[in-house]
């Protein structure tokens, strides 16, 4: 068993503590916030993460897990220290790393005895080398090593990830890696309770440079390929071919695969738009050409523009057309609507003078839209709408009665922003389907 404390309660944090708690290890969360504590101390979670709370309480009455806001106390016992603080978006688009370099710094300054510390946080390629520094400035005399760890979970299955995840990277000198390879063991064994021994990650040792790197390869790699059957959508949509049937021909191709080919209206949230941004800085800083990584976030902000484009075209413009948004979360199972597609979709419809309305289920407010109409369900979102559009593929939402919203609607135009309605039921029950790129559908045929 390893000593483990995690810095930053956030959502990485958060699940990765409870994460190797399950695995069997004794684990500090180290959370700057006193009020963040107090929640999770109490078994909750400050956002939405299906399951999460319920590990947690399970994992507070082992007592394998607890949490502090004192870093020094909080890391005193700690055989490793997982550096899990936010590195948002700065205002020139780089990530800010201020709460990642005074959390190193914290750590250099609070170690005793030999200690790692393992970065977690995605940082800009060769943050490793300015965290060894920043120990050494703080710690002269410490024994420390840097490792960086990235992480590859999922907003809404991000335990799971964690714990049944296809490999783990783990970069450094080799004695620090073997430590963290050590805690990790019930997972890659699969020998924690619950895990499935059939179903081993591949563990990669590597050194630091690479490890950072193989984050952003594999984040930049999900969002070119989520982005070029977008590109393939917007061809369907010209040529009248269907982009599901040609997804799923194309992902029968072993070496290509279905997964993240699902076309719509583009990727959202806190990790894709930025990490391709961290990469465009990157080729910027060593004088790198990328033309291939630098065109993946703009043709993903015109698949934006695409939806907007369609609608106008479909309501013979949209000065005064009220539209029902459904949907606000960058994808399902999270309250999150960072990044999220909805936020720049809403602002040009509110530019172009329409009127909305948007329900989600899980959403409870948008910084960015603070006036934004909001319905309490469905059936009040599309009351009077001319158009309705899905833009989260939430569960509840396949249950729609589109035959009710026909007669709430004033109009007749159903946009799916993500592919994921029945086009039958909906021109079954009289009303218009549009779609990212589907071919399209006739209504059924009348006496
Ligand atoms: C992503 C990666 O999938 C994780 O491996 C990584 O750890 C994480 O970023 C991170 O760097 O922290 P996440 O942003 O939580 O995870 O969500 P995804 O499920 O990958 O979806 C990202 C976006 O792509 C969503 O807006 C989703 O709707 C969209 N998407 C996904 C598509 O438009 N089409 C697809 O086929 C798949």
């Amino acid at each position: 068993m390893v000593n483990v404390a995690v810095i930053g309660s956030g959502y990485v944090g958060t699940v990765a503590a409870v994460a190797f708690a399950i695995a069997g290890n004794d684990v500090v969360g180290v959370e700057a916030s006193a009020e963040k504590v107090a929640a999770l101390r109490s078994g909750s979670v400050p956002f939405h993460e299906p399951g999460l709370e319920q590990h947690l309480a399970e994992q507070l009455a082992t007592r394998r897990i607890r949490f502090t806001d004192d870093l020094a106390e909080g890391i005193a016992e700690a055989d490793v220290v997982f550096i899990c603080v936010g590195t948002p978006p700065g205002l020139d688009g780089r990530p800010d790393l201020t709460a990642l370099r005074a959390a190193t710094a914290q750590v250099g300054a609070a170690a005793q005895g030999r200690t790692i510390v393992v970065t977690k946080s995605t940082v800009p390629i060769g943050w490793g080398e300015e965290a060894q520094e920043i120990l050494r400035r703080t710690n002269a005399g410490s024994d420390m090593s840097v490792v960086s760890n990235p992480e590859f979970l999922r907003e809404g299955t991000a335990v799971s990830d964690f714990l049944y995840p296809d490999r783990v990277v783990i970069g450094g000198d080799a004695d620090a890696v073997d430590t963290v390879a050590e805690l990790y063991a019930p997972i890659i064994n699969q020998s924690f309770p619950g895990g499935d021994p059939t179903c081993r990650p591949v563990l990669l040792r590597t050194d630091l440079a690479t490890a950072e790197t193989i984050k952003y390869a594999a984040n930049a790699f999900l969002a070119a390929k989520i982005t070029y059957i977008n590109e393939v959508s917007r061809i369907c949509d010209a040529s009248g071919a269907d982009v599901e049937i040609v997804a799923d021909a194309v992902g029968l191709d072993h070496r290509i695969e279905r997964k993240y080919l699902g076309a719509g209206i583009g990727y959202g949230g806190s990790c894709f738009g930025k990490d391709l941004e961290a990469l465009t800085f990157y080729g910027v800083d060593h004088e790198l050409d990328l033309p291939l990584i630098n065109s993946v976030n703009p043709s993903n902000l015109r698949q934006r523009q695409h939806i907007i484009i369609k609608l106008r075209a479909a309501l013979g413009g949209l000065f005064g057309r009220r539209i029902a948004l459904l949907g606000l979360a960058y994808k399902p199972d999270t309250d999150d609507t960072r990044g999220a597609p909805s936020v720049t979709i809403a602002r040009h419809l509110l530019e172009a003078n329409a009127d909305i309305v948007a329900y989600d289920p899980v959403v409870k407010q948008v910084d960015e839209l603070p006036n934004l109409e909001r319905a309490t369900d469905v059936y009040e979102a599309v009351t009077d709408a001319d158009a309705t559009v899905l833009l989260t593929e939430w569960t509840e939402f396949g249950d729609i009665d589109f035959a009710r919203v026909a007669e709430l609607m004033r109009g007749d135009l159903v946009v799916d922003g993500r592919n994921w309605l029945d086009p039958h039921r909906i021109v079954a029950a009289g009303l218009r389907y549009h779609s990212m790129g589907r071919a399209p559908v006739t209504p059924p045929a009348t006496d």
